[in-house]
């Protein structure tokens, strides 16, 4: 089996913004070390996916041509409108900021793969349930950048509920070469042409997990170091601009005084008990979102295998329609399950216990509202019983055709259980109809 992580940064990823103030570089690491980090972990196709840029792909792919013992994959993390969405085995840049249709459409258009980075996640701009009606071939399962508890784990109960609907992918998302290599997509065969065969045949597999902790704190104050070596560049006038090279750019945009503070504001990062705090408080952040989200995990599952049968269903009108062959339908691509569910449902016991105190609350409503209505109808029938009596009293004799007792005794109660009072000729005589 061979051994891909499409999901690579390098220091053309460019620079985020921290509530829309601190900017700070994604990754500062070159294509060349992110080519070295593979090799040596024993990748055998390797894709680097900056944001909204190709030049550190095909600078990368320069370089790992000079080895026979991995393969590079041109690639990009396009920025929509919409969320993230990477297109593998590109021929050029993806301009970002466009719909996710629209991306998809670019990317098919250069005849590549379309993956679907961390989409379930809560922390970063996935595209959510939008997957489940693109034209997309495969999604993460495993983002080596969640830790958190929900993200891959829900988007790997999506994949395992519509097997071979698309290719099961893993990406380290590493944007330092500490978190390269901690997850990786599994292939039948050794080569990117056997890699896209696998992903077009839905025989990929996600393996590994998401980076520990630790390893986003290395991550972070790496990004500190090398955005402080850059800096120092920059006030001494050695650095250069290289085409694509977001970061450069930036930097060489700021004037040396706004330099040589990001240069001491960086060193104060890098104290221990700053980098610490950082991590803490993120993992508070994760854990509450993650807490948060699989309380609504059923709930939201749920709606996604509505989405599914209303896509199938409209694909398939589409093929009656001739808008499609037949040979486009995922259902007809892929098996379904042979039960005709899309989807298997595993409760938790605090869902399940809350299911059977909802069917018991409705129980009661029905058996309360029945009691009700016995009651009802008792009270009635002893009112006309009491009207009877009194009727048969003021007449001074008893009902005729009554056998047994008087007017209390068993055949009456007895009458009144097996008939109208009303309707008998007593009840009519007394009442004078
Ligand atoms: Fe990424």
């Amino acid at each position: 089996m061979g051994k891909a992580d499409t999901h690579l940064h390098t220091h053309y990823s460019g620079y985020s913004q921290l509530g829309g103030a601190m900017k700070f570089p994604e990754s500062v690491i070159t294509p060349e070390d992110q080519v070295d980090k593979m090799r040596k972990l024993g990748y055998d196709v390797m894709a680097i996916t900056d944001h909204d840029e190709t030049a550190g792909a095909f600078r990368g792919e320069k370089y790992a041509r000079r080895f026979d013992d991995i393969e590079l994959i041109v690639g990009e993390e396009v920025s929509t409108a919409d969320g993230e969405i990477i297109g593998l085995f590109l021929n050029e840049r993806v301009p970002k900021g466009l719909s996710v249709e629209e991306t998809v459409d670019i990317i098919r258009a250069q005849d590549g793969i379309v993956i679907a980075p961390h989409p379930f996640s809560f922390h970063v701009p996935g595209l959510q349930e939008k997957i489940l009606e693109l034209d997309i071939d495969g999604f993460e399962t495993i983002n080596g950048g969640h830790p958190d508890r929900y993200s891959n784990m829900f988007a790997k109960k999506v994949m395992d509920a519509y097997p071979k609907r698309w290719a099961d992918m893993a990406g380290s998302d590493a944007h330092s070469v500490y978190t390269s290599g901690t997850c990786w997509t599994e292939f039948e065969g050794s080569t990117a042409d056997d890699f896209r065969e696998s992903i077009l045949k839905r025989t990929t597999r996600a393996v590994g997990k998401a980076a520990p902790p630790f390893g986003q704190v290395q991550w972070s104050a790496e990004v500190v170091m090398g955005g402080q070596r850059l800096l120092w560049q920059k006030l001494k006038g050695d650095l250069k601009q290289t085409e694509g090279d977001q970061l450069a750019e930036k930097i060489l945009s700021i004037n040396r005084l706004k330099a040589a503070t990001g240069l001491i504001a960086g060193s104060a990062y890098l104290f221990p008990p700053i980098t610490c705090l950082a991590s803490t408080l993120s993992l508070i952040y994760l854990g509450i979102g993650s807490r948060r989200m699989i309380s609504k995990m059923g709930e939201r599952l749920a709606g996604i295998d509505k989405i599914i049968r209303r896509v199938d269903g409209k694909e398939a009108r589409d093929v009656r329609k001739g808008k499609l062959q037949g040979g486009d339908l995922h259902s007809e691509k892929v098996p379904r399950p042979l039960d005709g569910r899309g989807l298997v449902l595993r409760q938790s016991p605090l869902s399940r216990l809350r299911q059977v105190l909802l069917v018991l609350a409705g129980h009661w409503h029905v058996e309360g509202l029945g009691r009700l209505v016995a009651v009802l109808r008792k009270s009635r029938r002893n009112n006309r019983r009491r009207r009877v009596q009194s009727g048969v009293r003021r007449m001074g004799g008893r009902p005729e055709g009554r056998r047994g007792g008087g007017p209390q005794g068993p055949s009456l109660r007895g009458a009144g259980n097996r008939r109208d009072p009303d309707d008998s000729v007593e009840g009519r005589r007394c009442f004078g109809r």
